[in-house]
């Protein structure tokens, strides 16, 4: 078995066309543009690109964005006075500030001072409750990108076998509580986790998200298991590559996600999605 690709560029295209469609609209009725801020604090190089990206495709959809920098060493007031400025301003409709913060700087104060209406990370743990309680209004980007990619197979999810490798706020919980809400029965693995290969073996569906490099070996999938690599690490050669070992994976998976060119324009697109919400939410509408 060779698995199908589930190609991240040409669905995040897919959905930033109806974005952009649905901004035409919102204007043509007198609403604005959705507004989104992107906040980064110091020089971290991946953070850099990301932040990068996620302006550009504001700009390809027709966003209003707006680019805080601020520096390595600045304090967890500076910060927590922009973020009650970017809370008041009404053409912003979504605030991102991009992780990991300077160690000076605590994550969780900063995200709660983020309103959860504005949260488009869906890091708050106002939404981080609501997903959990399968009443969520703004679900976290990565998790809600793979679903989306996951209903674009077509294979019915209730019943499912899902095994998440990772249990960080950002991937492995949200992924397990929209995967329980999709009536999988999940499994959360970490380090600690006993026989982590034979509890992929079993899995119908696999969800790695650790940030090692091949991790994810072939001979622990089942065969036309659904293979999701969140991973992106870079090699000592420069080439970026998944946590799944991708040649090995795609000849047992029915489905799988390519690094790059997967899970991660998902999450751009997705956050230009929560955006929109956002703004729906901000204009009643
Ligand atoms: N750092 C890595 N992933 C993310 C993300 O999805 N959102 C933010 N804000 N920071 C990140």
């Amino acid at each position: 078995m060779s698995a199908q690709i589930l190609d991240g560029k040409v669905i995040s295209s897919e959905i930033k066309q109806e974005i952009k469609s649905n901004v035409g609209t919102r204007l043509a009725q007198g609403l604005r543009r959705p507004g989104l801020a992107v906040v980064l604090v110091g020089e971290n190089p991946a953070s850099q690109v990301y932040v990068r990206s996620k302006r550009r495709s504001c700009e390809e959809v027709g966003f209003y964005s707006e680019l805080h920098e601020l520096a390595g060493d600045a304090s967890q007031g500076e910060l927590l006075n922009l973020i009650d400025s970017l809370n008041a301003k009404e053409a912003i409709d979504g605030i991102l500030v991009q992780l990991p913060l300077p160690e000076q700087i605590d994550e969780e104060a900063v995200i709660e001072r983020i309103l959860p209406t504005k949260d488009v990370d869906g890091f708050h743990p106002y939404n981080v409750g609501r997903l959990s309680l399968r009443m969520p209004i703004l679900r976290p980007c990565t998790p809600k990108g793979v679903m989306t990619m996951l209903a674009r197979t077509g294979v019915d999810l209730v019943g499912k076998d899902a095994v998440i490798i990772g249990q960080s706020n950002i991937v492995g919980r949200p992924m397990a509580l929209e995967l329980l809400a999709a009536r999988c029965t999940i499994t959360v693995c970490h380090s600690k986790t006993k026989d982590l290969e034979g509890k992929c073996r079993n899995a119908d569906i696999v969800v790695a998200g650790v940030g090692r490099a091949n991790f994810v070996q072939g001979d622990w999938i089942k065969p036309g298991a659904i293979v999701i690599d969140v991973g992106i690490n870079r090699l000592e050669s420069g080439k970026l590559c998944g946590d799944v070992d991708f040649e090995a994976c795609k000849a047992k998976a029915a489905w799988i996600t390519p690094v790059p060119g997967g899970v991660g324009p998902m999450t751009i697109a997705t956050l230009l999605e929560n955006t929109l919400q956002a703004a729906e939410l901000h204009s009643n509408v």
